[in-house]
């Protein structure tokens, strides 16, 4: 097989994106991770200012993230905006507890979120950073990633679409590859996967705004502890069981958080990450003393396969 020049890729990426809006205008769905990045800046190159970059604030984002990626973003003189949607999205999920229904009901509100930005704007296309895994997953009936919509059948003129998606043939590590040809910071282009669906696909049953609170702050800690170790992924999730602790002596029947850390190159195999014990147990005193309605921290021990990366 050719090897994968990432330069030669990028000039024919922008041929095409020329060739396809042509004195068009764009819109660009932004989550903050490396793959919805390299597809703005490319995009950028080609549509300057008739390319807007939205960053739809969902509530199911890691801390900060907002403003860290309009910060990026407006370093590189990209028009970037931000659409808070929270109340939607948590409308969208509530009362959902099956994993499958809860990625569909997130895809459904994702896209009708932005089919009524791209009306707004008046803009021609959508341009958006699926990469060839969240594709592949989707059509062999793993799980449904929250950016497949053609591929599978959907119509995305249902939403009012016109979709070009410039990364759909490649893995994640080509993606970081071309990162770095286009000059973006390290700290992007080596960014730490994160699932579209956000804190919904780490939140186990329902998806609440108190549930995906307590689940961001347990990423925060994970992250900032393991981060230096440079895995592959890294987050918490919440689980909907419950188990009994201990509270000022009485009983405290709380919650459960599982840390997890992977190694893999294209997350369609992964390996877990032999963190050092005292690590672990930082991040376990820091999740009892800092999110109190816990009561037990786990590791999750499972490659995949058998496991997957998320949870649901
Ligand atoms: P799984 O859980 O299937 O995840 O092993 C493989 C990689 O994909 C990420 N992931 C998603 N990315 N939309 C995305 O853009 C999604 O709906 C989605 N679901 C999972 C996951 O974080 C991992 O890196």
């Amino acid at each position: 097989m050719k090897k994968f020049n990432a330069r030669n890729f990028v000039k024919e990426k922008i041929v095409e994106i020329k060739k396809e809006v042509g004195s068009g205008k764009a819109l660009c769905a932004l989550s903050g991770g490396v793959d919805s990045t390299v597809a703005a800046v490319l995009a950028h190159q080609v549509l300057g200012n008739r390319l807007l970059s939205l960053f739809i604030d969902d509530g199911l984002m890691r801390e900060n993230e907002a403003k860290d990626v309009t910060t990026i973003f407006n370093a590189r003189g990209i028009r970037t905006e931000v659409l808070s949607a929270q109340n939607n999205f948590f409308k969208a999920l509530k009362d959902i507890e099956d994993p499958e229904e809860k990625r569909k009901a997130f895809r459904n509100i994702f896209y009708r979120t932005l089919g009524s930005a791209v009306k707004r704007e008046r803009a021609d296309y959508l341009i958006q950073g699926t990469i060839a895994a969240d594709i592949s997953e989707t059509k062999k009936g793993i799980k449904t990633q929250h950016n497949v919509l053609g591929q599978i059948g959907l119509s995305p003129k249902k939403y009012g679409l016109k979709i070009i998606e410039p990364l759909r043939t490649l893995y994640k590590d080509q993606v970081r590859e071309v990162a770095r040809s286009l000059g973006l910071p390290k700290k992007l282009s080596e960014r730490m996967p994160f699932p579209g669906p956000g804190l919904a696909t780490r939140v186990i049953g329902e998806v609440t705004p108190e549930r995906v609170k307590m689940v961001r702050k347990a990423t925060k800690i994970v992250e900032d502890e393991i981060k230096k170790l440079k895995p592959f992924q890294t987050f918490a999730v919440l689980l909907r069981d419950k188990a009994t602790g201990i509270a000022k002596g009485k009983r405290h029947f709380g919650n459960i958080i599982v840390i997890r850390s992977v190694e893999s190159k294209d997350a369609i195999t992964a390996k877990v990450t032999k963190v050092p014990w005292r690590i672990l147990e930082k991040i376990e005193k820091r999740i009892i003393k800092e999110i109190p309605s816990v009561v037990k921290v786990l590791y999750d021990l499972t490659p995949k396969p058998p496991s997957t990366i998320e949870y649901i």
